[in-house]
């Protein structure tokens, strides 16, 4: 397994003929649903290259880049044994050098739910996402399905600007009782842990409903709100039934429709969804 740290050294490493990369880009901090996107990299590609990198641009002012985890030496030891080829950590100052000034905005797909909650979060995506694009040119990129309105960017922004890549999504991987892995599960306090498990019921209420035969969007949005409610420590941001491309909210599903929320337990911010097809 090559570590680099520079593009040039990715660079370099790519020289070697053969081609067939998949890329896992990651901020680090891996856990089971990291790796489980590793491991199908690895069976879909001849080569896996993981990029390590917390990027400052897709974090508000003032937000957790500072605290975010960064335990390099643990994801190189978790990323050994699964045959990765290459992983990338490079330094902020490498990927956005003195003087950097384009960026990548994706419009309407990124404006509601996280793009309104988090401002500029989807352009600091979309611009290193479009970077480490360039700088690998993988064949196939893999994102986790958990972060659902990321994966409707970034689709947008590979058919809007032609990449000749392709993007390959990782179901959502959840601990025994339900709670979505996240890097930033670790914040959480044990009585914040508990509770947190109320997203996936709150998800999994919703989708009784519909198995049901409820089709109204409202209802689907207010039977999350009401489970939700029932847990003190939960802060609610949004409860959303949405079109799964497009992002818009449903009146009706008549498709497909992909129900999301955050939700705050103290200082920190979790987010899951569900797809209802
Ligand atoms: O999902 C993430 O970890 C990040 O948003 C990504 C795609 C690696 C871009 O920084």
């Amino acid at each position: 397994m090559h570590f680099v740290k520079t593009i040039q050294e990715v660079r370099e490493i790519h020289k070697h003929p053969g081609g067939g990369w998949g890329l896992v880009p990651t901020m680090g901090a891996l856990h089971k649903g990291h790796l489980a996107l590793v491991e199908r990299a690895r069976a879909e590609n001849k080569h896996t290259a993981v990029s390590i990198f917390v990027n400052p641009t897709q974090f508000a002012a003032g937000g957790d880049l500072e605290k975010y985890p960064r335990p390099l030496e643990k994801d190189l030891g978790l990323l050994a044994p699964l045959g990765v080829d290459l992983v990338f950590a490079p330094s902020a100052e490498e990927i956005y050098p003195p003087g950097f000034q384009t960026y990548v905005t994706v419009e309407d797909v990124a404006a509601p739910l996280e793009g309104a909650l988090r401002p500029g979060h989807f352009r600091g995506v979309a611009t290193v996402v479009t970077k480490l694009f360039n700088i690998f040119q993988p064949d196939r990129a893999y994102f986790g399905q958990k972060d659902a309105q990321q994966v409707a960017v970034i689709s947008r922004m590979v058919r809007d600007l032609n990449l000749p890549v392709e993007i390959v999504v990782g179901k959502t991987v959840r601990e025994a009782d339900g709670l979505a892995m996240s890097s930033r599960n670790a914040y959480l306090s044990p009585e914040e842990r508990q509770a947190a498990v109320v997203l996936f019921q709150a998800l999994s209420a919703a989708q009784r409903v519909y198995e049901q035969g409820v089709r109204e969007a409202e209802r689907l949005r207010e039977v999350m709100r009401d489970v939700l409610a029932q847990e003190p420590r939960a802060q609610v941001e949004y409860v959303s039934a949405a079109d799964p491309l497009t992002l818009q909210e449903l009146d009706r599903v008549r498709d497909k429709a992909l129900l999301s929320m955050a939700v705050r337990f103290g200082t920190t911010r979790l987010i899951d969804n569900l797809m209802l097809e």
